[in-house]
């Protein structure tokens, strides 16, 4: 297949990433409870993996659904050919409606707003829409209130709008504590009310990758894992976090090495100087490419399957690494996520240096960093031309 997500050349690159498609296929399954469909959420460029090839898989995988938090990603999608639905979990901006119908993404509502210029699309194109409806059950970001849902789906109703489904966004699943009970108590009566009321969503749906492992009764009748997907999370010890495998390798290499004196210091502004005699080792790969310039005198990198200290300031293209008496040399593999040898680092160490998370980093690699696929392709079937109205639900 053709790699849409990057410079087309990855083999004179000197930095490269590396995604693995069978743990992402592995950790598709994993992230599947029994019965309940996945959505695999491949927005932000699939957390900076390259949407197209992440989705690819995760459908080859068996995800009947694809997630994305922008109307342009999802049209990206769809441009590519998948046919299986996609959700957009922002409400669309003004003008994207007619684009979003046509192309059959399942959109969010929470707006009265939002509501009215999607039912103008759907007049304009004259074509039943449905939606889906965010509530707000305590990450207080999007979503109607718990009170107003009722209201909000008779007015969606009488607008002429489907409920196709209803959602919410959990504020941290990762923790073992009282307050995603709470909002999964919020959304039971959200969901109880509506009932009531004589709106009957197909789809009720509200678990990102930390609920899918730590609270099953978050899996309703759709999962939304997103970072689990890449074989991170944020709690490393919740169950079954350990079942989840990296995708994500980031190689670069030594461009130069150069014998320092004791005492002298290296990179911009001189902040780190070498002990005794040592051999700093230059790497080709700098802030520019999204290594995070936190990591200056901080991170860690593996040559010849050895950790070595980040020496001094990260500038845009290069870093400094001390490798005191080794033998390093130009032309050296450098991992900076990922295993060499019997060593590795993982974006959560990364991450906790930079003091962010792993999808942070993820993310911030940049465009200039080309993405290499490793493991079986996925069939072309997955790309079906997407026939409108064909998937309803
Ligand atoms: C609406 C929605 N659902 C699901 C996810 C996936 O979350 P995670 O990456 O924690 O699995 C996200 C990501 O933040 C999201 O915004």
């Amino acid at each position: 297949m053709a790699k849409p997500d990057g410079p087309a050349e990855p083999r004179w690159h000197r930095t490269v990433v590396s995604v693995d498609r069978d743990a992402i296929g592995h950790n598709v399954r994993q992230l599947s409870p029994p019965g309940v469909p996945v959505m695999a959420m491949v927005k932000g460029d699939a957390y900076g993996h390259g949407a197209i090839e992440a989705a690819a898989t995760a459908v080859a995988a068996g995800a009947r659904w694809l997630g994305v938090a922008l109307v342009q990603e999802g049209l990206r999608l769809r441009q590519a050919g998948f046919a299986v639905p996609i959700f957009v979990s922002t409400e669309l901006p003004a003008g994207s409606e007619v684009d979003a119908v046509r192309a059959d993404l399942r959109i969010s509502v929470h707006t009265d707003d939002g509501l009215l210029r999607l039912a103008d699309a759907a007049r304009a194109l004259d074509r039943p829409v449905g939606a889906h409806l965010a509530v707000d059950t305590g990450l207080a970001r999007a979503g109607v209130a718990g009170h107003d849902a009722v209201g909000f789906a008779g007015r969606l109703a009488r607008a002429g709008l489907r409920l196709d489904g209803v959602w919410t966004h959990l504020a941290k699943s990762e923790d073992i504590d009282s307050f995603t009970a709470r909002q999964l108590d919020r959304f039971d009566e959200v969901l109880a009310g509506l009932h009531a009321g004589g709106h009957r969503p197909v789809l009720r749906h509200a678990a990102n990758t930390a609920a899918v492992l730590a609270w099953p009764r978050s899996h309703l009748d759709l999962v939304r894992p997103g970072i689990g997907l890449f074989g991170a999370i944020l709690n490393a010890g919740l169950s079954g976090a350990d079942a989840l495998r990296p995708a994500l390798t980031w190689r670069s290499r030594v461009v130069q090495t150069s014998r320092l004196r004791a005492g002298q210091g290296v990179s911009y502004g001189l902040t780190y100087r070498v002990a005794g005699p040592a051999t700093v080792a230059t790497v080709a790969v700098g802030f520019a490419d999204g290594y995070p310039r936190q990591l200056s005198n901080r991170g860690e990198v593996l040559i010849r399957g050895r950790r070595y200290p980040v020496a001094g300031v990260i500038a845009m293209d290069q870093l400094t690494v001390d490798v005191g008496d080794d033998p390093v040399a130009p032309g050296d593999e450098v991992v900076l996520i990922g295993r060499q040898g019997e060593q590795s680092i993982t974006v959560a160490e990364v991450a906790d240096w930079a003091g962010t998370i792993p999808d942070e980093v993820f993310c911030g690699i940049s465009a200039r960093v080309p993405r290499d696929y490793v493991g079986s392709p996925p069939p072309a079937e997955v790309f079906k031309t997407h026939q409108l109205g064909v998937s309803r639900s």
